[in-house]
């Protein structure tokens, strides 16, 4: 009879617990709602800010930065450059033989390398210092087939992926650091002349002819293989947007006006806020712990950095509070970040009949064994809804990039077709995501105007581009040119 009532009550318990479970999963369903009249709120709201942000310096969360690239690349570039990618996980040191209008692309060999993460919070002249030495090894190893003309010093285009206030196409000072980044000593200087002078430290002759966030490569990427992109996006551990915009929209925008009567913009769109985005008590607290508390709000619900931290602290509420796993939390899920977008995005994935994919993930990464079917549905479903919402998120910010150019409707008789160039780990990888980002575009454009918009996957475009901008800004062009 004793043992009857201790089954009775634990059955009563675990039913408990079972209803707490469903009740945060429901809640979180609701907070993180993006039906599309919610999305037209956010993709106006980012038309207004963007509109905002190119008025004045300041105006806005969203910083609508000045590239200083006028003209894209037109495929007449030629000669070996180098690129350096700077901005995510891992690094990149590019080489490119660019042979004209014929040849393109004639001979492209890279390096890559991840940042240590003490280097991302110590101090500029060690993390410059690292890249700089990265990038002699890399020219140490040059083979026979690529060789610059006697004379003359090897060129470099440089991939910083931050926010910089551009002085010119091959300056420009940071405005501060992002994805994780956190050194004190750089902000504010030129980051080109920290890297020079790292170069000169570790003994690498060589000058930098452009400086460009990865959205502006990416874009430089994709208009050189189609002259039809005029938007880029990244989607990846961090997230951001860049477009081609009139000279004449940009009232920020002093001095002569540029020959082509155009301006890429950086728009900086991962530090965009507004109160129709739909933000979660998880949100709020992994902000207000994050090295960026206030800032970036729009890529801490959209990009690969985030999504699988939203995902562990819902897993932590709900162990803490229904006792998903057991009695107590398991320690290794109260660590922050240790649950990766990518392995997210293995457990959204899997489609076995008993989830195994997710089990195992959780035992790996979390040490925790032994789950239930039923707990294994719950983790997918919790990954569905938090990808689900960024995914939506970043496709209202692509429809509110085309509202303010003017793409989102069609003119009579008139056949414009719109790339976007798009490129990142997480748009590459996650299946899931990329799927419900471009549905969702296509729900917010209409069958009609969807035909004439196209998103296009661009692989390592923003290195390819930084090269083509160190080309197309290449000191002695400039020289023979004068
Ligand atoms: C962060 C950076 C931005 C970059 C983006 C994607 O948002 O601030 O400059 O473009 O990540 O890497």
């Amino acid at each position: 009879c004793a043992a009857a009532a201790l089954v009775v009550r634990r059955q009563m318990r675990c039913a408990g617990r079972w209803a707490r479970v469903a009740e945060i999963l429901k809640e979180l369903e609701e907070r993180c709602g993006t039906p599309e009249g919610r999305l037209r709120q956010v993709a106006d709201a980012m038309a207004v800010e963007m509109h905002a942000g190119l008025a004045s310096e300041g105006g806005s969360k969203l910083k609508m930065l000045i590239s200083y690239v006028d003209n894209l690349p037109t495929g007449d570039e030629e000669g070996v450059f180098y690129a350096l990618d700077l901005g995510g996980t891992n690094f990149r040191v590019l080489r490119v033989q660019l042979g004209g209008k014929e040849a393109g692309v004639v001979n492209q060999e890279f390096a890559e390398a991840s940042i240590p993460p003490n280097l991302m919070v110590g101090t500029s002249d060690e993390l410059f210092d690292y890249i700089a030495a990265e990038l002699a090894k890399f020219i140490s190893q040059e083979g026979d087939n690529f060789h610059l003309p006697p004379g003359r010093q090897r060129e470099l285009g440089f991939t910083f992926s931050f926010p910089v206030m551009q002085l010119s196409i091959a300056s420009g000072t940071l405005i501060r650091w992002t994805k994780g980044f956190s050194i004190d000593d750089t902000v504010g200087q030129d980051v080109v002349v920290e890297l020079t002078r790292a170069m000169e430290r570790q003994g690498v002759d060589m000058r930098v002819s452009a400086l460009v966030n990865d959205t502006i490569g990416t874009l430089a990427g994709g208009r050189y293989t189609n002259k039809d992109v005029v938007i880029a996006v990244i989607l990846g551990t961090g997230t951001n947007a860049a477009y081609v915009e009139r000279a004449q929209a940009i009232p920020k925008l002093h001095g002569p006006p540029p020959k082509s009567g155009e301006m890429v913009i950086n728009m900086e769109w991962g530090n965009f806020r507004s109160s129709h985005l739909p933000l979660t008590e998880y949100d709020h607290a992994l902000d207000a712990e994050s090295l960026n508390p206030g800032e970036q709000i729009f890529e801490k619900i959209t990009s690969g950095m985030y999504l699988g931290e939203v995902v562990r602290r819902v897993l932590c509420k709900m162990a803490d509070e229904a006792a998903l796993f057991g009695d107590t939390v398991p320690p290794k899920l109260k660590t922050p970040f240790i649950l990766r977008t990518p392995e997210m995005s293995a457990m959204h994935h899997d489609t076995s009949p008993d989830l195994r994919v997710v089990g195992d993930k959780l035992k790996d990464i979390l040490e925790i064994s032994n789950t239930s079917l039923k707990t294994r549905k719950v983790v997918v479903e919790l990954c569905n809804i938090v990808a689900t919402r960024g995914a939506r998120l970043a496709a209202a910010g692509v429809f509110g990039i085309l509202k303010k150019m003017g793409r989102d409707t069609s003119r009579e008789g008139e056949t414009q077709k719109t790339v976007i160039a798009m490129d990142g780990g997480l748009y590459e990888h996650y299946t899931a995501y990329r799927t419900c980002l471009e549905n969702t575009l296509n729900e917010l454009l209409g069958e009609e105007i969807s035909k004439s918009v196209s998103v296009e996957l661009s692989n390592d475009g923003s290195g390819i581009g930084a090269a083509l901008l160190a080309a197309s800004h290449s000191h002695y062009l400039e020289a023979t040119e004068c």
